[in-house]
Order: C-alpha cells, then sequence, then structure tokens
C-alpha cells in the first residue's frame, strides 16, 4: 500500500521566478520569490504616491510585470509621435482626460479618441501611438514579450501618411535603446525626412 503525498510542486520547480521589468528592478512582480501572493493594493493611492515619477517623453510607470503580462500606468503630458508595432494585443483604459491614439490602417493614419473611463483594443501589429496631454491619465496592459520577439519603432509622415522610418528591435534590448532610437532619429534631418513629401519630423514639446 502507497502513501499518498502531498504533491505541491515548489514554485522554484514549476517555472515560477520573479520577473522584473530591467528598468524597475526593485518593483514587484504581483508575486514573491517564493509564489506566494502579494497583497491587493489601492490604485489610485498608488498613482498618488508614484504620479511625478511618469514624465515624458513616455511618461510610464510599471505597476505590475509579470511572467505572461506587464501593466503601466501612464500620466499625460508625453512627447513622442514615434509609433510602435509588435506581434500581440495592447488594451487601454483611460483613467483620466481624454487621448488620441493614432492607428495605421490600411496605409492611413487614423485618429481613435480614448475618453475618460473609455477602453480600448490594439490588436497584433497594428502600428499604433498615443498621444497624452497634461493632466490624462491611463492604464495600458501588454503581454511580455521574450527574447527573441522582435517589436517595430516607426514613424509616419503627418503631412503625406507615408513611413519614413522603421527600425527592428529585439524586444530584450526594448527598454534600453527604444528612447536613445527616437532621440536620434528627431536629431538627424537624414532619418527624419519624409522622402516622398519633404515633410521633416521633429520632437515633439509636451
Ligand atoms: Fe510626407
Amino acid at each position: 500500500m502507497s502513501t499518498i503525498r502531498p504533491s505541491v510542486t515548489p514554485p522554484s520547480a514549476a517555472g515560477l521566478r520573479p520577473i522584473t521589468n530591467p528598468d524597475t528592478p526593485d518593483e514587484p512582480n504581483g508575486f514573491e520569490p517564493d509564489g506566494s501572493v502579494t497583497s491587493p493594493f489601492h490604485l489610485l493611492s498608488w498613482v498618488q504616491q508614484n504620479r511625478h515619477l511618469m514624465r515624458p517623453p513616455v511618461g510610464n510607470k510599471y505597476l505590475y510585470s509579470g511572467k505572461d503580462f506587464f501593466v503601466m500606468i501612464i500620466g499625460g503630458p508625453n512627447a513622442r509621435n514615434d509609433f510602435h508595432k509588435v506581434n500581440s494585443e495592447e488594451f487601454f483604459l483611460q483613467l483620466k482626460g481624454d487621448i488620441v491614439v493614432k492607428t495605421i490602417e490600411g496605409g492611413r493614419i487614423v485618429d481613435h479618441h480614448v475618453r475618460e473611463g473609455e477602453v480600448f483594443f490594439i490588436p497584433p501589429n497594428v502600428p499604433h501611438s498615443p498621444r497624452r496631454g497634461p493632466d490624462t491619465l491611463g492604464l495600458v496592459v501588454e503581454r511580455t514579450r521574450p527574447a527573441g520577439e522582435t517589436e517595430h519603432q516607426m514613424f509616419f509622415c503627418p503631412q503625406c501618411e507615408s513611413l519614413v522610418y522603421d527600425k527592428v528591435f529585439d524586444c530584450k534590448d526594448i527598454v534600453a535603446h527604444f528612447a536613445r532610437s527616437m532621440e536620434e532619429f528627431w536629431a538627424d534631418p537624414a532619418l527624419s525626412t519624409c522622402r516622398s513629401c519633404g515633410y521633416r519630423i521633429t520632437k515633439p514639446q509636451p
């Protein structure tokens, strides 16, 4: 007769390691290194404590950074006119104020007005560019991307809607290199001038 043993697999053996976003190595991940659960916390109190850290150009702060997905709170104003394309979905919840999310659909720039209290979903591989005004606050959920997956930083001409620039990153490098790449683009007329109509894309002011 065999003895029945509890079939509890230690979280470490189950592959549950703390996953920390490289730009926020000291932030909680929603579960502890031993696989246990962190306590609930109040979203708007967290925002109050961290609002001063949400600064242009992107204005984001990680609320959660897990194995399968991450959640960011983004406070406006942002100061970016780049588009972003990745092979995964994104979920937007607009907490305060209204924003515009530009997408590229059928080769044209489309403005989606996401108003306070509204939700918005972006399908995989749709280039998108959120434009967030001052004193706005939004939540975005994205899938954690494995190394080897790629992510596009793109610029489209606001005058003739042509693609001006398309740079592909490995997702593992994105945090370190994405912001610098934007600065290099804006600073270099050879990169940031539209070949179709001659319009120069410059760095936006917040
Ligand atoms: Fe153009």
